[in-house]
């Protein structure tokens, strides 16, 4: 998600970072396809990662995929290594915005988000990972709202929808909305389909780390958020949902964290009234939560141990039972998948007084899109006046980025 000073007299607007990845080569592509909607050279963007020539390859892909051969010569690539902080401070100086995908975070992150602070860069992510997340906040808040820099974390499937999500919710309910629920399901086509490996390691170093998040959450000292309304019902580990038609369980990922790091700026800053949050993920029937049992304990077991984690590292697909692949999805699958979130409001009409009585009104919405959703978008910039780190709903809340988006195929409804 980007927004862009278009006047800028830095030789670039954009510059993804990481590009060689498997998500990077597909950002890629998308900052192409945006470029190409503004004026020509209105958007003046480049790639980075630390090998010349597979950016070259990545370039030659997208002009392949995209019919530009033009993408070959016209877009400029910049050499830059996390091991290497000369290179960084060389990148962050040509860009108003690094679109950085190289991760995981929590070993490659911070030295990125230090040279953009220290270089005048604003910085977006796609980190699923808490912990990357909340120590960068920690860390580099002040300094960047001393220098007007924007770090903007989770600006992909993690946790763009969720969040942003969310807000549609609450901006479209007649009242005030005191909570909410979602459900993801993800479709895949008759080719079936996985998940890149880049994020099954960046979940396992998490869930073998999770002790340290729970003393870096301590070090923000902050007093829990207040409840309004009737307090949302934690649901069970497993549970069939009428709603989704599946079993379901409670969603894994960064999403709650996220949206309530969201709520509480919100909170904090503009005096909104908190919206509690719960996020499930449907899984299926009988045969996936015998399958996701499995997986989940041998996981469980493995992760405590680095000769463990290394197992899970080199085999994924035989310790996730198919869902995350060294490959990742075929060009095909992901074409073919789609993605859910149904969430569930319940709030007080206009008039009814949350501190009194069960809430009155319920709303439900929809975020829905294609498999491949990492679309970076220009938003019309209401963002916050000061710079610092900000999660996608503190930063966009504001913004047009929910029309946008919806403009290009992740689309939110009232149902
Ligand atoms: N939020 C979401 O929805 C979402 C979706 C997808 C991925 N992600 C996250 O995005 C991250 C990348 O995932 P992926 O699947 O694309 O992983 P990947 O294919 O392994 O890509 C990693 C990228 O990082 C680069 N890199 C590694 N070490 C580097 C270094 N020292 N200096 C510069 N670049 C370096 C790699 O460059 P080389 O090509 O030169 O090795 C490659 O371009 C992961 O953390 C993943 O969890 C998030």
């Amino acid at each position: 998600m980007v927004f862009v000073q278009t006047s800028s007299s830095r030789p670039y607007h954009l510059l993804v970072f990481g590009a060689s990845g498997f998500t990077g080569q597909f950002v890629v592509e998308e900052v192409a396809r945006v470029a190409a909607e503004g004026p020509a050279g209105n958007l003046r963007w480049a790639v980075a990662g630390r090998s010349k020539q597979k950016l070259e390859k990545v370039l030659e892909q997208a002009a392949g995929v995209l019919g530009k051969p033009e993408l070959r010569s016209e877009v400029d690539i910049i050499v830059a290594d996390v091991g290497e902080p000369d290179s960084l401070e060389a990148m962050c100086k040509q860009a108003v915005i690094v679109l950085n995908c190289v991760g995981p975070y929590r070993f490659y992150g911070e030295p990125v988000v230090k040279a953009c602070v220290e270089n005048g860069a604003h910085h977006i992510d796609i980190s699923g990972e808490p912990q990357f997340l909340e120590g960068m906040q920690l860390n580099y808040n002040s300094q960047a709202a001393d220098k007007g820099v924007y770090i903007i974390g989770s600006c992909g499937f993690d946790s763009i929808p969720a969040d942003m999500g969310v807000i549609y919710t609450r901006d479209q309910f007649k009242g005030t909305l005191t909570a909410v629920e979602s459900f993801l399901t993800v479709s895949a086509g008759s080719e079936g389909g996985c998940i890149h490996d880049g994020t099954w390691q960046s979940a396992i170093y998490g869930f073998a780390d999770s002790q340290k998040l729970q003393s870096l959450r301590r070090k923000f000292n902050h007093k829990p958020l207040p409840v309004v309304g009737s307090k949302l019902r934690r649901r069970g580990t497993l549970f069939y949902s009428n709603d989704i038609q599946q079993y379901t369980v409670p969603f894994m990922g960064s999403d709650p964290s996220v949206v309530k790091r969201s709520q509480r700026f919100l909170v904090e800053e503009h005096q909104a009234t908190p919206v509690q949050y719960g996020a499930y993920a449907g899984i299926g029937g009988i045969g996936s939560i015998i399958k996701l049992m499995f997986a989940g304990m041998m996981f469980w077991f493995l992760v405590k141990f680095s000769f463990g984690r290394n197992l899970l590292i080199k085999y994924p697909e035989f310790f996730s039972f198919g869902l995350f692949s060294k490959a990742g999805p075929t060009r095909k699958q992901m074409e073919a998948s789609s993605f859910q979130f149904a969430f569930y409001g319940e709030g007080y009409t206009e008039g009814q007084d949350p501190s009194q009585g069960k809430p009155n009104s319920k709303i439900r919405t929809l975020v829905q899109g294609p498999g491949r959703s990492n679309s970076p978008q220009r938003v019309r910039i209401a963002m916050p006046k000061k710079g610092g780190v900000y999660t996608p709903a503190a930063a966009f809340a504001k913004t047009t980025l929910i029309d946008r988006l919806n403009k290009h195929g992740i689309q939110f409804s009232v149902i």
